[in-house]
């Protein structure tokens, strides 16, 4: 077997998977380094194509068709007698994880904008980050009211100048637009929201189930598109006079490379903001600050690298 067999390369992407994992998810940790050692279910991912044997898509079908997070002998069960169950779901499905709490490290940002904004979210999910001013937030003691009292309270270690802002933006009008929109209020979809989530990661199951409540109340719009090609029809629908933002976190890691230039000359030839909130590099130029790709960084208009931010929202370093 060479490096470029494809069981050699879905075992190393499970084993740096493992990596990641490492501190976040012990049971997803140890799933992970077995996969990348277990000939049965790496047979089974290289007859899928490249793009579909993501460990985080294997382990959330897995875990969808299941009923509970699997482990080696639960996942090597499957393989073997619900295989075709299995890689149907996993062309069918995509990892469209959204977390909140990512708006925490959003919103000093925002709140910095003359008000009220505009919010057009590319990659939006389901819509639970498009919802910066509904969440209230507590910076180290620094406490926020949003507009939804039952709306969950977001916990942010803000580091640096962060310029944590008196009150939550004012929101005026906001659109997502994803590939595959997430139905909020639909059980079926927020199963598989929860599916993506990592065994033993604390707090974030019940914050996914406050933020689905919260955007129940009244669910935000994501229009189904290619942030490639729709954005600026979409974009001309916000309001005149207000400040629009266009923001993403998560998301252009799955475009290539020269797609990721085609959209960052999109937006800068429309009158918006544009916030991108992703892994180190994923924007070209963008790696600044950051020594873990598993951080994100915060960008404004493409080149000014405002803060470090934890890619789960947790915690942000605000650059000076
Ligand atoms: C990992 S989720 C991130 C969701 C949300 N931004 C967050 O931070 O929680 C990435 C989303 O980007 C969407 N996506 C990927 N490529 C896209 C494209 N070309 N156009 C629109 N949406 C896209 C996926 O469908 C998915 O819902």
């Amino acid at each position: 077997m060479s490096g470029h067999d494809p069981a050699v390369r879905a075992a190393e992407n499970y084993r740096a998977f493992a990596a990641e994992a490492h501190g976040r998810s012990p049971q997803y940790e140890e799933l992970a380094r077995a996969v990348a050692g277990d000939p049965l279910v790496l047979r089974f991912l290289y007859r899928l194509p490249a793009a579909k044997r993501q460990p985080n898509l294997l382990f959330a079908v897995a875990r969808y068709l299941l009923g509970q997070p699997a482990d080696i002998t639960s996942l090597r069960t499957l393989v073997r007698d619900r295989g075709g169950e299995l890689a149907a779901a996993m062309h069918a499905r995509r990892t469209q994880t959204n977390e909140p709490a990512r708006c925490a490290t959003l919103l000093p940002a925002i709140a910095q904008l003359p008000q009220p904004v505009a919010l057009l979210e590319v990659g939006a999910s389901a819509g639970l980050t498009l919802l910066p001013d509904r969440y209230s937030y507590d910076y180290n003691g620094r406490r926020l009211t949003g507009t939804d009292k039952d709306a969950p309270v977001l916990a942010c270690d803000a580091r640096g100048p962060a310029p944590i802002p008196a009150a939550v933006p004012e929101v005026c009008w906001r659109a997502g637009l994803d590939l595959n929109p997430i139905d909020v209020t639909s059980d079926a979809d927020v199963r598989w929201l929860e599916c993506l989530l990592w065994p033993g990661e604390t707090g974030r199951e019940e914050r996914l189930a406050a933020a689905v409540e919260a955007a129940r109340r009244d669910p935000p719009p994501v229009y189904r598109g290619d942030l490639l090609t729709d954005l600026p029809r979409l974009a001309d629908q916000a309001p005149p006079g207000v400040t629009l933002v266009i923001f993403h976190s998560a998301v252009l890691a799955y475009l290539s490379m020269p797609q990721r230039a085609r959209f960052a000359t999109a937006v800068a030839a429309l009158d918006a903001v544009w916030l991108s909130n992703e892994a180190p590099g994923v924007l070209p130029g963008s790696a600044v600050g950051a020594d873990d790709q598993r951080d994100f960084v915060l960008v404004r208009d493409g080149g000014t690298p405002l803060a470090v931010t934890d890619s789960h929202g947790t915690w942000l370093d605000w650059l000076s």
